[in-house]
């Protein structure tokens, strides 16, 4: 597996203003609930899948995937115009196999923009969606949390009680994306990193980042449960302050 200075996932809760973050929680919460109408299914490039030979595609490997005629679902497809998104909401009813539960973007990566599969990184590859706006605290946490030199996307996974997200990689060549995962509940969601042989190593921390390249999953336990990731471009100075500039310094085409 890809680690970190030789660990499985990096705790960056003392590397973050974790205190200004838990103030805001309960605004945070807030926040989902009034962009409740924004919420949409989640998807990935699934490897959870129990009775079909879907592959484990990047994102814009599906359409390819999706508009091949011999699929015995491509008449469903053609019908939902190949969005890759309504697409696999298909699948996952069709199939047996796990998605990521629900998403909320506060932001979102422009079509066609000059970064391509990168555009999650950049500023200018994403842009605010309507539901930024009922979080103005974690919009002022973000701007000034002095980790990114840019801020790309932004999105909330949710898990329903017991909900399993599908196992997945984000990319499978390239370099690890700057990003970090908030998990202000550790007992509400596991989030977990596989090792090579299968081995769950659990982001035991509030706020972490580990090397996408990996595969790696959630499950929700006992009660509903949030994360929130974002990412950007690692600012240099506090990337190297905690020794991780070397290992995600490639970004880009
Ligand atoms: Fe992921």
């Amino acid at each position: 597996m890809y680690t970190i200075n030789n660990l499985p996932y990096l705790d960056l809760s003392s590397h973050v203003d974790l205190q200004g973050l838990e103030l805001i929680e309960k605004d945070i919460i807030f926040g989902i609930v009034k962009s409740r109408g924004f919420i949409s299914e989640g998807c990935a490039n699934t490897k959870n899948c129990y009775d079909q030979a879907i592959p484990s595609l990047l994102m814009t490997q599906w359409k390819d995937y999706l508009q091949d005629p011999s699929n015995p679902n491509y008449q469903y497809y053609k019908e939902l115009q190949f969005v890759v998104r309504d697409c696999l909401m298909f699948n996952r009813y069709v199939g047996k196999y796990q998605q990521m539960g629900q998403v909320l973007y506060l932001r979102n990566t422009v079509d066609n923009g000059r970064h391509g599969i990168w555009s999650k990184s950049y500023s200018d590859g994403c842009s605010d969606r309507p539901g930024y706006a009922n979080f103005p605290a974690l919009r002022e946490w973000i701007n000034n949390c002095k980790i990114f030199d840019e801020i790309g996307r932004i999105l909330f996974f949710f898990n329903a009680p017991g909900e399993p997200h599908s196992i997945h990689k984000d990319t499978f060549t390239g370099h690890p994306d700057h990003f970090i995962l908030i998990n202000l509940n550790t007992d509400r969601k596991t989030v977990f990193v596989l090792d090579n042989d299968g081995t769950r190593h659990t982001l035991d921390s509030k706020v972490s980042v580990f090397d996408v390249r990996n595969y790696h999953g959630s499950e929700g336990k006992d009660f509903y449960s949030w994360t929130l990731r974002i990412d950007g471009i690692y600012n240099k100075e506090w990337a190297e302050s905690i020794g991780i500039w070397d290992h995600f310094k490639p970004i880009g085409p």
